[in-house]
């Protein structure tokens, strides 16, 4: 068998087309194109190529974007006023600050501070907490993105075993929520799994976030499978590697996502489409 591509960069396209003339038909009405600011601190050289990718998306579909770039040494209050100011800047529907912070910074304190409609990560504790409660408002991106990928390529999710590997709040948390609300049966392992490979091969739905390169190899896979891979691990030579064994576990599976190309164009497309619904939420406490 060699599994079909889940094709997260051309499904992207079809969506970043999708909202750039939705935005062209807010304009057309009279309203404001949608904002994004976009909180970086420090000089992270990874935290730079994706900042500077979601100040080009926002171009392209014609949002509104400001990036704020601040010195490592910026403190918790400075880090905190800006966020105020954007809380209450009319032209900024979409606050995001890129994550990992300094270490002097508290990212839960950080995130905790942005409005809830304007958290476009969806990691504020009030949308998480709607996620657990299956009334999402905003959702984080790169889950949300995956299940868009699903339902774009008419997957069918329930009742198949999902296995997550990677336990983080921005990927592996939400994306068993995501797949436990769409009806899977979900396994979440971390590094204190007991037999992962074991468990691996136990699922109909693989998903790895765990930012190590080819971790998952193609004898943890169960034949047919569904493979997610959400790694973007930069090998010696400079190019982008997955979680996974892309080669040997595309011969098993039935499904997989490739890297580049999967998940990182639908966390990009995902945050646009994010962007405007929080957009949409303020037009509609504005009238
Ligand atoms: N760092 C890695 N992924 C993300 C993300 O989705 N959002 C933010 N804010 N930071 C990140």
């Amino acid at each position: 068998m060699s599994a079909q591509i889940l094709d997260g960069k051309t499904i992207a396209a079809e969506i970043r087309g999708d909202i750039k003339g939705r935005v062209k038909a807010i304009l057309a009405a009279g309203g404001r194109p949608p904002g994004l600011a976009v909180i970086l601190v420090g000089e992270n050289p990874a935290s730079q190529v994706y900042v500077r990718n979601k100040g080009r998306a926002c171009d392209e579909v014609g949002f509104h974007s400001e990036v704020h770039a601040l010195p490592a040494s910026t403190s918790r209050s400075e880090l905190l006023d800006l966020i105020d100011r954007l809380n209450a800047a009319p032209r900024i529907d979409g606050i995001l600050v890129q994550l990992p912070l300094p270490d002097h910074l508290d990212g839960t304190v950080v995130t905790e501070r942005i409005l809830p409609t304007k958290d476009v990560d969806g990691f504020h504790p009030y949308n998480v907490g709607r996620l657990v409660l299956r009334m999402p408002l905003l959702r984080p991106c790169t889950p949300k993105g995956i299940m868009t990928m699903f339902k774009r390529t008419n997957q069918t999710l329930a009742g198949l075993d999902a296995v997550v590997i990677g336990q983080s709040n921005i990927v592996g948390r939400p994306m068993a929520l995501e797949l436990l609300a769409a009806r899977c049966t979900v396994t979440i392992c971390h590094s204190r799994t007991k037999d992962l490979a074991d468990k691996a091969r136990g699922a109909d739905l693989l998903v790895a976030a765990v930012g190590r390169p080819r971790f998952v190899q193609a004898d943890w896979v169960k034949e047919g499978a569904t493979l997610i891979d959400v790694g973007m691990n930069r090998g010696a030579d400079g190019r982008l590697v997955g979680d996974m064994d892309f080669a040997a576990c595309s011969e098993r599976a039935s499904w997989i996502t490739p890297v580049p190309g999967g998940v990182g164009p639908m966390t990009i497309a995902t945050l646009l489409e994010n962007t405007l619904q929080a957009a949409e939420l303020h037009a509609g406490e504005a009238t």
